[in-house]
């Protein structure tokens, strides 16, 4: 069922089959070749300042534990006691000076070694010994930060990160590029959503233009009118809430000019579509900032690109002018964890930072009226995918017309493109490309 002559038949280049949403057989499938295969992120350095910090993360169904160790090198280490197979840490975060298993309380250095054993003479005369290297928690084959984003990879062979990344490496270089210090940390803990539908659903929303006029009609009209009763202009409360309410109306633009707005699109199922902030917006004292690290025409440069969704295929997506970064994390066919981090910019004042928590809390958390649109299309998508309506899902929006560059493909936001272009490297990774 799963060969690859059968798969090829499920993902013609403008349509594909329903299959791909709802068979747990595909899923398991996709855990293995895509997740199994491709660089997925786990972090960011800022979450692991101090030697003994660690983070955790699920790729795929791989728990893993990602820390900074003495030296000061990342570690990333499957989450599993070498004695009898417990799983070490059961925090999202936190810091160490060893790993100590709730079991029978072996301990384990930051960089997996087995450190010490209770009554250890009772293994006197056995492979057990904290210098035999099968009693090491296992590494993650491999571990890369590209500027301070923290990627793993679960297969040993591939392309490396900087390769995998590709043309959308610019989009991580656009977040941390405003900043006037050149770095970013990440706020607080993250707001998770968990989504009862299949995960590449939320990846094919990320850069479709088609759906914000009819999906999020209702939040358009509720945003309209907040900033039509906004009074008292200026005051720290307003300016705070209308930064985020006005990206929600931002969602109520013609089609027109979303037609005039373009999409682009990488190999690996990577893309972005153009942006909406506005440059002038900008704070003084922001701009000012930055000009005084880089000089006023790398200012420029910097806050003249403008990018909406950046997506990273299979696991994350951001959007550098708000700061935020979004992890998707399949958990069954029907299943997907979204976690929403924020970042600070450093060197930028407290002001870029509110306007980025506004956007978060108004336009993204479990709370915002947008994203309950998202999600209502999502359920809804995947109720009528289960169903024997028709086993084949349009991908056609201007195929056709996409036009080839040299390491990339533009057209319309409104085009089905970005979704074309998921699809052809889910073929590639399931039937065994890189
Ligand atoms: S399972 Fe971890 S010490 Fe026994
Ligand atoms: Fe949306």
């Amino acid at each position: 069922m799963t060969s690859i002559e059968s798969l090829s038949r499920l993902v013609e280049p403008n349509r594909v089959h329903r299959r791909l949403y709802v068979d747990p057989a595909i899923f398991d499938l996709e855990i293995d070749r895509i997740f199994g295969r491709a660089w997925i992120y786990v972090g960011h350095e800022s979450q692991l300042s101090n030697a003994g910090d660690y983070v955790t993360a699920v790729v795929g169904r791989q728990p893993i534990i990602v820390a900074r160790h003495l030296d000061g090198s990342i570690q990333a280490l499957y989450n599993r006691c070498a004695h009898r197979g417990a799983s070490l840490v059961a925090s999202s975060s936190g810091n160490v000076r060893f790993f100590r298993c709730c079991y029978h309380g072996w301990t384990f250095r930051t960089d997996g070694e087995l450190l010490s054993i209770p009554l250890r003479r009772g293994y006197d005369g056995t492979p057990a010994d904290t210098r035999n290297p099968a009693f090491s928690m296992r590494k993650v084959a491999r571990v890369e930060s590209y500027r301070g984003f923290l990627f793993v990879n679960l297969a040993a062979e591939g392309p490396d990160l900087r390769t995998f990344l590709g043309g959308i490496a610019t989009s991580l270089d656009d977040m941390v590029d405003r900043a006037p210090a050149r770095r970013i940390a990440i706020i607080g803990r993250p707001f998770r959503i968990l989504q009862r539908s299949n995960w590449k659903l939320f990846f094919e929303n990320l850069n479709d233009a088609m759906h914000a006029l009819s999906t999020h009609e209702s939040s358009v009209d509720a945003a309209r009118l907040a900033l039509s009763r906004l009074n008292d202009r200026g005051s720290p409360a307003t300016t705070y809430a209308s930064g985020g309410i006005a990206a929600i109306e931002k969602n109520g633009i013609s089609y027109s000019t979303w037609d005039k707005t373009t999409t682009t699109v990488f190999e690996r199922g990577h893309s972005f579509m153009g942006g909406f902030s506005n440059p002038a917006s900008y704070e003084h004292s922001y701009v000012d900032a930055l000009a005084a690290r880089c000089g006023v025409d790398e200012m420029r440069r910097t806050l003249s690109v403008n990018r909406h969704n950046s997506i990273i295929y299979p696991s994350c997506a951001l959007r550098a002018a708000y700061q935020q970064l979004r992890v998707i994390r399949p958990l069954a066919v029907d299943r997907t964890l979204i976690e929403i981090h924020n970042f600070q910019l450093l060197g930028a004042g407290a002001s870029s930072d509110r306007l980025a928590m506004s956007f978060s809390n108004l336009v993204n958390a479990p709370s915002s009226i947008v994203m309950a649109d998202d999600i209502e299309a999502f359920n809804r998508v995947q109720e009528g995918l289960e169903t024997e309506g028709s086993d084949w899902i349009s991908l056609d929006r201007n195929y056709g017309r996409d036009r080839t560059e040299s390491d990339h493909i533009t057209g319309v936001a409104t085009s089905e493109l970005p979704m074309r272009n998921q699809m052809r490297a889910w073929l590639e990774y399931v039937t065994g490309g890189d």
